[in-house]
């Protein structure tokens, strides 16, 4: 099987041991590799060195470690290196390739942090959330592209659009390869050699807002980063005695907004699945602080997702929420966002044991899949690795989204997470 994994959309702790994860499992298993820099986008524009219209600025020089050193001194007779199967040794320039050859010790040092090597966030191979793959012209480019290096298996790192687009991009191909056949693009031999395409999608997104997973790759390093934050935060709230209402990211979701605050002990949190019950909510939230305060506390924290809602799909936003605690209890009152800080720094150890798990199972669904197996999201249930038909789990985290725009919080609820709700 010749093998290419991307990271797609925004980034997460976690995805670069993914990517070593399924590097490693599928040279074990005696797969040829390649990483796809820049996410979707990096299989449009392939390795031709076809100037393409710039949707992105051209992509940066990947961090190549020199690792000599590391590489004998870890693997000692270098038994178990590819050398010379790779494209990535130290120095050599990647400008104009997308699609790139790795071997072993390519992914060195993406795991966990290593004598002279420092340990990245992130993703190393780049991500995008590419315009062209949406478009049938972009995923006929990418599949010629594909079928250039010979790549017959693809793993995708993303959120459920990133998934959405592997699904749509597998049921097209026999067609796609039909018209590049047609074309004269590509032989006949092949032709025959790349009629099925395996595809495997693994879940990157700090938000923990796709369905039939317990926990999405990057969510447990964001929750943790968040609780970072509040922490410093509550020594200056308490200090001065003031209210911080702070914002966290989650557009359709509010797993990290009500986990951070069940960490951080905050007095409100506003997530989109699920407003406030009373009408006008303001009344609840400020009597709830009230009576924090009467009770001698000498902070206030309000927790609010970005995608948060009144029950009329009215946005709750943190500046509003400050207004109403200054002006109704007299608060002073601070918001924070903390942005993009909270998708930054170095995986924790879940972040890297989970992907780096999924990853070899990746690798193994693709190595089972045939043409009539659905695509497979690997992801977990109860501390357990599994396998899901991606397409069952993307309609399902669609259903939450339409659920939410339909006012039918319950039923938001219940798909999210049903044991949660109880
Ligand atoms: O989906 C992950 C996420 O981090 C969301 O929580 C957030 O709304 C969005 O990405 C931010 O995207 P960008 O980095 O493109 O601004």
């Amino acid at each position: 099987m010749k093998l290419a994994v991307l990271t797609s959309g925004g980034d997460s702790a976690g995805m670069n041991a993914v990517v070593r994860a399924v590097v490693k499992a599928g040279i074990l298993q005696g797969c040829e590799t390649w990483v796809v820099r820049e996410g979707y986008e990096g299989l449009v524009r392939g390795n031709t060195g076809v100037e393409q219209e710039p949707v992105l600025p051209p992509p940066p020089e990947v961090h190549i470690k020199d690792d000599n050193f590391l590489k004998n001194f870890r693997f000692g007779d270098g038994s178990l290196l590819k050398d010379g199967t790779g494209d990535l040794p130290s120095g050599r320039t990647l400008k104009g390739r997308y699609i790139v050859r790795v071997g072993w010790d390519d992914v060195m040092g993406w795991l966990t942090e290593m004598m002279n090597v420092v340990l990245e966030g992130g993703t190393l191979i780049g991500t995008a959330r590419s315009k062209s793959f949406r478009t049938a012209e972009g995923r006929i480019a990418a599949a010629y592209n594909m079928i250039k290096e010979g790549i017959d298996a693809l793993v995708v790192c993303g959120g459920d659009g990133s998934l959405t687009g592997a699904d749509v991009f597998r049921s097209e191909w026999p067609k796609i390869v039909g018209t590049l056949r047609e074309q004269g693009k590509i032989t006949e031999e092949q032709y025959k050699l790349h009629g099925h395409l395996r595809i495997a999608g693994l879940v990157g997104s700090i938000d923990n807002d796709m369905s039939m997973t317990d926990l999405t790759i990057g969510a447990p390093t964001a929750l943790h980063r968040i609780c970072e934050s509040l922490d410093s935060i509550n020594s200056t709230a308490i200090s001065h005695s003031r209210a911080f209402v702070i914002e966290v990211m989650g557009r359709h979701c509010g797993w990290l907004a009500l986990l951070a605050g069940l960490a951080s002990g905050a007095d409100f949190v506003f997530i989109p699945e699920c407003p406030p019950e009373t009408n006008p909510w303001e009344d609840e939230m400020c009597a709830k602080i009230q009576r924090h305060r009467d009770m001698g506390k000498r902070k206030t924290l309000v927790i609010v997702a970005e995608g948060a809602c009144d029950k009329e799909l009215k946005p709750i936003s943190a500046e509003y929420v400050k207004e109403v605690l200054s002006e109704r209890l007299g608060l002073d009152t601070r918001v924070t966002t903390l942005g993009h800080t909270q998708r930054g720094g170095k995986p924790c150890a879940l972040d890297r044991i989970w992907p780096t798990l999924q990853g070899i199972e990746a690798v193994k669904a693709l190595l089972e899949a045939t043409p009539e197996t659905p695509s497979y999201m690997i992801g977990m249930c109860e501390n357990k690795i599994t396998r899901i038909p991606l397409m069952e789990a993307v309609a399902t985290t669609q259903a939450v989204n339409q659920a939410i725009k339909e006012k039918d919080f319950a039923k938001a609820m219940s798909l999210r997470d049903p044991e949660f709700c109880d």
